[in-house]
């Protein structure tokens, strides 16, 4: 992971209080940080236990602010300001029917669906086999069975639930996919990390029956997306 100081893997040894309290003060900090604002992402990150999602040997540094390694090629969990960071200008919202192109660990994909609740939709999609049986135990280990799990090529959305509210791709590409603005509603949003040069940006796309407006929150960081839309 170029960019990001990883520690090193061993034996973990927190309880489940010890990852309760740091879950707690996590969100605290969030908040105060101005990236957490909205209460439902709150009592989402509240909720769902990061540690659940991290490979042993990386699980006592759940709620580090740095992305750790996940099984599979090149893949990793996020650092915990990633999803507010992603979810809050998303507007992700009760009852919405969200697509997550990158499952990596199964996190993002349960915190969403904490947030858009029971009458909502979470599709989650990733391109690699071993991430992708990965993020389909921690989800069942977590309790999670109502999320719709797809391995393949997540350039290519998931046409068959389509269309989205909210759709967000955690994995850096060239480009926006055309298919995944396709399968965006009218009204809808999307958010990506956009290579750009040397650099990424973090772009929201807002979707109106006229155009795409087109917004650039801050520079980010993250894996190559792979696939027919990627690198
Ligand atoms: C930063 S990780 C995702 C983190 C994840 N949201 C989480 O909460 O753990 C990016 C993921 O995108 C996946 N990926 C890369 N290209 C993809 C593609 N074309 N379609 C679907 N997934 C892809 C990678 O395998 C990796 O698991």
């Amino acid at each position: 992971m170029p960019g990001w100081i990883v520690p090193p893997p061993k034996k973990p040894i927190k309880s489940n209080e010890e990852f309760k309290r740091e879950r707690e003060a996590k969100v605290g900090e969030l908040r105060s940080q101005g990236f957490l604002k909205s209460e439902r992402i709150r009592k989402a990150m509240l909720k769902v236990p990061r540690e659940v999602f991290i490979p042993s040997g990386y699980r006592d540094y759940a709620y580090h602010e740095v992305p750790l390694p996940l099984p599979g090629e090149g893949s990793t969990i996020s650092c915990p300001h990633s999803y507010p960071l992603f979810y809050e200008p998303l507007g992700l919202d009760k009852d919405h029917k969200f697509l997550e192109v990158g499952l990596g660990s199964g996190y993002g994909s349960a915190i969403a669906k904490e947030v858009v609740g029971s009458e909502g939709l979470v599709v989650s999609i990733d391109i690699d086999p071993v991430t992708f049986e990965f993020a389909k135990m921690n989800l069942e280990n977590a309790g999670y069975n109502d999320i719709v799990l797809v391995r393949s090529d997540g350039g290519l959305g998931y046409p068959e639930l389509a269309p989205y509210d909210r759709i967000s791709i955690t994995a850096a590409c060239p480009d926006i996919p055309p298919p995944l603005i396709d399968q965006l509603k009218t009204g809808g949003k999307l958010i990506a990390p956009v290579i750009r040069e040397k650099f990424q940006e973090l772009v929201l796309l807002e979707k109106s029956e006229e155009r795409l407006d087109r917004m650039v929150i801050c520079k980010v960081l993250y894996v190559n997306l792979r696939g027919i839309f990627g690198l």
